[in-house]
């Protein structure tokens, strides 16, 4: 049964452990939830935010408005061939359980997004990318309810404007819909993305190449880079890697030669936003509760008590001093609202 809180804190809801109150905190565990909640509650003319697991976004201060949480739960085969499956999973399922779950099954396609914090709802809205994979190269459809209609509606891949770190769901549909179920399509005949350096060089310590190594090896890596948020809050990659034109960077690699950079394609180049960071010195450093993490500068870190203005005043002035010194303007990567 949907349960509804009034004036609820917010802090178990997010991975940066912000304290923040919302007003109204509503749960559903099914559709049929949702549509009712909605058929009296149709949320016109009020605040609302649909919150996954709260991994990608920052509380800037008490939320004025409702929050509503999908507690959809579920991960099932609906289609098999020789080749792949189709797996429905739930919104509310946690994203590396879902991950635990192909790999030990040997479905192949996401174990390089092994580690992510966050739930299955949320893995389209943003796109979520790692070690030269993208969700959306396995996404084929998601389910979501349209908060305008309260309708269920079915989106293909195509319809999502899959983008670096963004979709539809982040642009004209933002606060539109709510994503119940996402489809992936898992192969069978795995093909292994090995194409970042850290992956093999710690691959060659195993006997082989198997999506249950490659799992362990990015455990490793990302455990070794990145903060663990049930330890340090934080929301991974602050900033979004920007993408410039190739004119613009080959000026800018003319003068800072040892920036890494990826050709994406004739025109644009992707520039790395933690080295940008580090260079301007902030790797490590802490404004009262507020820090960039020691290990990846790309990482903003709540060192106790930080409040979210803290945490986007430092993110401010480090946008600030990338722009003086590479002129380059940092995107946030974390909703803040
Ligand atoms: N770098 C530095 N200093 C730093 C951080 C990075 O010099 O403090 C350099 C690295 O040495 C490397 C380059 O920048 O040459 C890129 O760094 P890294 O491979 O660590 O990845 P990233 O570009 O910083 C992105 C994603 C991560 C993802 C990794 C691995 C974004 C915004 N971030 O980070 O995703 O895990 O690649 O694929 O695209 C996330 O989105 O929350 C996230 C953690």
């Amino acid at each position: 049964m949907a349960i509804l809180h009034e004036n609820y804190s917010l802090k178990k809801y997010n991975t940066f452990g912000i304290e923040a109150k919302a007003n109204y905190f509503i749960e559903f565990d099914t559709i049929d939830e949702i549509q009712s909640f909605l058929k009296v509650h149709p949320l016109n003319n009020i605040t609302f935010h649909i919150l996954g697991g709260g991994s990608n976004i920052l509380f800037a201060g008490d939320y004025e408005g409702i929050i509503i949480h999908p507690n959809i739960k579920g991960i099932e085969i609906v289609e098999e061939n020789e080749d792949s499956v189709l797996v429905k999973a739930g919104a509310n399922e946690d994203w590396d359980e879902f991950v635990d779950w192909a790999v030990t099954r040997e479905y192949g396609g996401i174990e390089n997004l092994s580690h992510i914090p966050g739930v299955v709802g949320a893995v389209p809205v943003q796109n979520i990318g790692a070690y030269g994979v993208e969700a959306c190269q396995v996404i084929e459809k998601l389910d979501a309810i349209s908060i305008e209609s309260n309708k269920q509606v079915e989106f293909e891949n195509f319809h999502c404007e899959f983008d670096y770190r963004n979709s539809v769901f982040k642009k004209e549909y933002k606060n539109l819909f709510i994503i119940t179920h996402v489809y992936f399509r898992l192969s069978k005949k795995p093909e292994f993305n090995l194409e970042y350096g850290a992956i093999q060089t710690e691959l060659k310590n195993y006997s082989e190449v198997s999506l249950k190594n490659i799992r362990e090896v990015i455990i490793k890596i990302r455990e070794s880079k990145l903060p663990d948020p049930k330890v340090i809050g934080n929301a991974g990659s602050f900033f979004k890697n920007p993408i410039v034109e190739t004119r613009f960077a080959e000026k800018l690699l003319a003068k800072f030669p040892d920036c890494p950079n990826y050709e994406l394609d004739n025109t644009n180049i992707k520039l790395a936003a933690g080295w940008m960071i580090e260079q301007c010195g902030w790797k490590g450093k802490q404004v009262g509760q507020a820090g960039v993490h020691k290990d990846q500068a790309l990482v903003l870190v709540n060192l106790g008590n930080a409040k979210g203005v803290e945490v986007l005043q430092l993110a401010n002035d480090i946008k600030k001093s990338v722009l003086f010194k590479y002129g380059v303007k940092l995107e946030m990567e974390v909703n803040a609202i």
